[in-house]
């Protein structure tokens, strides 16, 4: 019985200084994937002092990835060059082609997380369009840079890195797109452009940052209410083209004439991006109700950057049939109304998707 006794504690001592022995297995390296589109962060000026005038949309993906070996530390990383363009020039169609390669890459085992380097000025349009058809709650991070990469303290190659950290981070997984710049982690719904010029120019004015990048690690601070990604009822499958939404500016005296210009263009949504609480013109509304009239679906927005546009307020939605946009700006709200067509034209049914993403 002893000798027994013995030969179990030795089997047992044995393996546990064979397990101590062996050198700690260092976890493995997340697996990003980044996808470049063009903008300033790939952009090249005259001269190291050039930060307006320059050329967007000029170095490739290897070369930002290049520029960053710092990037090693946090990420396996592979590159892909979706597109090479400034992002004035974005359209539904590029939106629909970068949504169905970032679904296809977030479907391998082998993807942990996706960045996407994109112009600033629809960057917002982009990664909210992403939020509302990304199909699963791995990380996705949308990077710009408001200084050409040949500049003086370009801000290109640090955003790339925590952009990298943050779609490398367990922690990001399960909180919709996001954009992440100047250290700052903003919600793909609530963020927009606040600055022509300025490296901060990525805020969420009234709800805030979700968090913020310190030596390449997130910290959180709050969460979106709102569905998206994995969430989401939107399936671009079997889309080939994207409803056509159009927005239309209110201004004093600003009349009818663009809206019978976007009805006389086909749209299958209107817009109108009011004065105030999203008011209506008196001819504005006429023109408006002529749209309704002929199946087009209207959403009030706002001109103003904050705030809600509050239905039955400033108009009578029930009586009009209307949508109003919530807190979403006139940019966001068409990403909604294109997307929401693709599903119904019932405009009540709408509206619950205005208070639901
Ligand atoms: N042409 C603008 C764009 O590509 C440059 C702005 C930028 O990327 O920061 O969005």
């Amino acid at each position: 019985m002893n000798t027994r006794l013995t030969q179990l504690a030795a089997g047992v001592l044995a393996t546990v200084f064979s397990v101590a022995a062996q050198p700690a297995r260092e976890p493995r390296l997340p697996n990003v994937a980044i996808l470049a589109t063009g903008g300033t962060i790939a952009g090249t000026g005259a001269t190291s002092t050039t930060t307006v005038g320059y050329k967007a949309a000029t170095l490739g993906v290897d070369a930002l990835i290049a520029a960053v070996p710092e990037l090693a530390r946090v990420a396996h990383v592979s590159g892909e060059q979706v597109f090479q363009i400034a992002s004035e020039n974005m359209t539904p169609g590029h939106w629909l082609q970068l949504a169905r390669r970032v679904n296809e890459l977030l479907a391998r085992d082998d993807v942990d997380g996706v960045a996407i380097t994109h112009g600033t000025d629809t960057l917002e349009e982009t990664a909210y369009f992403l939020d509302l058809v990304v199909k699963r709650s791995k990380p996705v991070v949308l990077v710009g840079a408001m200084r050409p990469s040949t500049s003086l303290s370009a801000d290109g190659p640090m955003n790339l890195y925590n952009a990298v950290a943050l779609a490398a981070s367990p922690d990001a997984a399960g909180r919709g797109v996001m954009v992440c710049m100047n250290d700052q982690i903003n919600a793909a719904r609530d963020v927009t452009k606040t600055n022509t010029a300025t490296l901060d120019t990525f805020r969420a004015p009234e709800l805030g940052p979700l968090g913020v990048m310190e030596s390449g690690h997130p910290t959180f601070y709050r969460t979106t209410t709102r569905l998206h990604t994995s969430a989401t009822e939107f399936d671009i499958g079997p889309i080939q083209e994207l409803p056509k939404v159009g927005i239309v500016l209110a201004y004093a005296g600003s009349g009818r004439v663009a809206i019978d210009a976007m009805v006389a263009a086909g749209v299958r949504g209107i817009v109108h991006a009011g004065t105030g609480n999203g008011s209506l013109s008196t001819d504005a509304k006429a023109a408006l109700v002529e749209a309704r009239s002929k199946g087009i679906v209207v959403v009030r927005a706002s001109r103003v950057p904050g705030g809600t546009v509050a239905r039955n307020g400033e108009a009578d939605d029930d009586a009009l049939d209307f949508v109003a946009a919530d807190n979403l700006s006139p940019q966001k709200a068409r990403v909604l109304l294109t997307l929401a067509l693709t599903r119904t034209a019932d405009t009540h049914e709408i509206q619950g998707m205005f208070r639901r993403y």
